[in-house]
């Protein structure tokens, strides 16, 4: 039922001008793709980069909140980056992610993912040394990075995984 009603959705969007416009204009699929995968890099690495800061394996001599401050902001315009270039790749080719359950995942982690970084960056803002005050809370902090590392590996791993799960 419900996935009749995904299919009948995603007929029409790939009937609209728009679809039409970016499935026959040669060059609009590429340049979305490259900015996507530009934009992961930044967003992969701001994340991963204050993870291994918490994990203490990376920039130790630089104080937490200034690392969180450094790279954490980056991250939400490039998240919109993202989610207008993805949005117009689903446009362009409705079924290849609309039917497609790795598609799916890959939103749900993105959500965990989203969840994890607004809230390390929080902690950070209101009480500086949050993750500093005790031996408990420190190894809280490298459960959180390691989890946020984990997360954002399985959005990788989803978003190039949809080329091959995709519905025939
Ligand atoms: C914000 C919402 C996002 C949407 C709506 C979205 C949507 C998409 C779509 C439709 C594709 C094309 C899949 C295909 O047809 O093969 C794609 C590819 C991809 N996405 Fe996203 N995405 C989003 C965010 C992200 C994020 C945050 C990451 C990772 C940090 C990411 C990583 C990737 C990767 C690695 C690919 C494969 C690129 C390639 O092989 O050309 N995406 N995404």
């Amino acid at each position: 039922m419900i996935d009749a009603t995904i299919s009948e959705f995603s007929g029409w969007l790939a009937a609209t001008s728009l679809s039409h416009t970016i499935q026959t204009t040669g060059w609009v699929i590429p340049t979305l793709q490259t900015i996507h995968i530009l934009s992961v890099a930044v967003v992969f690495s701001s994340a991963v980069l204050v993870d291994l800061r918490l994990w203490r394996l990376l920039n130790r001599d630089v104080p937490l909140p200034e690392i969180t401050r450094r790279f954490l902001p980056a991250i939400w315009p490039v998240l919109l980056v993202l989610l207008i270039t993805g949005g117009l790749l689903i446009i362009g080719e409705p079924r290849r992610s609309l039917l497609n359950s790795t598609f799916y995942l890959k939103m749900a982690l993105l959500a965990v993912a989203i969840v994890l970084t607004a809230w390390l960056q929080w902690t950070l803002s209101s009480s500086p040394n949050f993750w500093d005050k005790n031996r408990g809370r420190r190894m809280a902090g490298q459960l959180a990075a390691t989890l946020s590392i984990m997360v954002w590996c399985g959005i990788l791993f989803a978003g190039r995984w949809i080329a091959y799960t995709q519905a025939g």
